[in-house]
């Protein structure tokens, strides 16, 4: 199997601590996906190294720090990154216009920044305890995000068709394939589905990286059979 979908839409989220572990998904993923996903855990136990070694492994790299601090901050901490191989970089929309702002100049172009919108993990109660009213928050994001010169937004499927007809791209967490639970995750959806309602591409981490017994795995042959789970999950919505 060549992986060709997974190679198109997938972002692998590398959330684990164990660099041994870490350097066997690299390995597996990098040639296999769009880009695997740095996110704090992994960030804050191997730094720097983790995005040198997916670049040496031939992967794109996307970092996932869900940038939130005042616009200054943030222009100087995105200009330092943009030193690397970075491809991707996350700033929360919730920071405001003038932080967005300042992500996307800090970048010079060197790097794709994407707005966090609503975390998939928060209910509808907790979204409307915390922001308000869940589509006004979105379309007030959507406008900052394009008016602001984001790449993309982050966005739960369920939230999908809010920017279904912008030119930001759509990347969707919160994937679920076969039985595998919930987790801590609740807006999920399958990956058909995300894709079906305008995803470009999926962030999928657990539903790669757990074996039968939900542990993580660095198991090859439960690797390559979860991913081509997910490769013919993508490629019955490209048909
Ligand atoms: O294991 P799972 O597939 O649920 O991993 C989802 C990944 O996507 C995690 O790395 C998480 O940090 C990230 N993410 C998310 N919801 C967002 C943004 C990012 O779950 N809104």
């Amino acid at each position: 199997m060549d992986f060709r979908w997974c190679r198109e839409k997938v972002f692998f989220a590398l959330d684990c601590n164990d660099w041994e572990t870490a350097k066997r998904w690299i390995s597996f993923f990098s040639p296999r996906v769009r880009a695997v996903k740095v996110g704090l855990e992994a960030w804050f136990s191997f730094g720097i190294k983790a995005v040198e070694e997916i670049v040496k492994n031939g992967g794109k790299v996307f970092l996932d720090l869900k940038l939130h601090d005042i616009p200054r901050t943030v222009e100087r901490t995105v200009s330092a990154l943009s030193r690397n191989n970075v491809e991707f970089l996350t700033v929360h929309l919730s920071g405001g216009r003038r932080v967005l702002r300042a992500a996307v100049e800090g970048s010079k172009s060197r790097i794709k920044i994407l707005g966090v919108t609503l975390l998939t993990h928060l209910s509808e109660e907790e979204i409307d305890s915390i922001y308000g009213h869940k589509y006004k928050v979105l379309e007030r994001m959507k406008t900052v995000a394009i008016e602001e010169g984001a790449y993309g937004v982050i966005t739960s499927p369920h939230e999908l068709h809010i920017f279904r007809c912008s030119r930001l791209v759509k990347v969707t967490p919160g994937i679920r394939i076969r039985n595998v639970s919930l987790d801590d995750q609740r807006r999920v959806a399958s990956p058909l589905e995300a894709l079906e309602k305008g995803a470009d591409f999926i962030v999928v981490g657990r539903a790669l990286s757990l074996d039968e017994e939900s542990s993580l795995t660095t198991d090859m042959e439960v690797l390559k059979s979860n991913l081509a789970v997910l490769e013919n999950n993508i490629s019955r919505s490209r048909k």
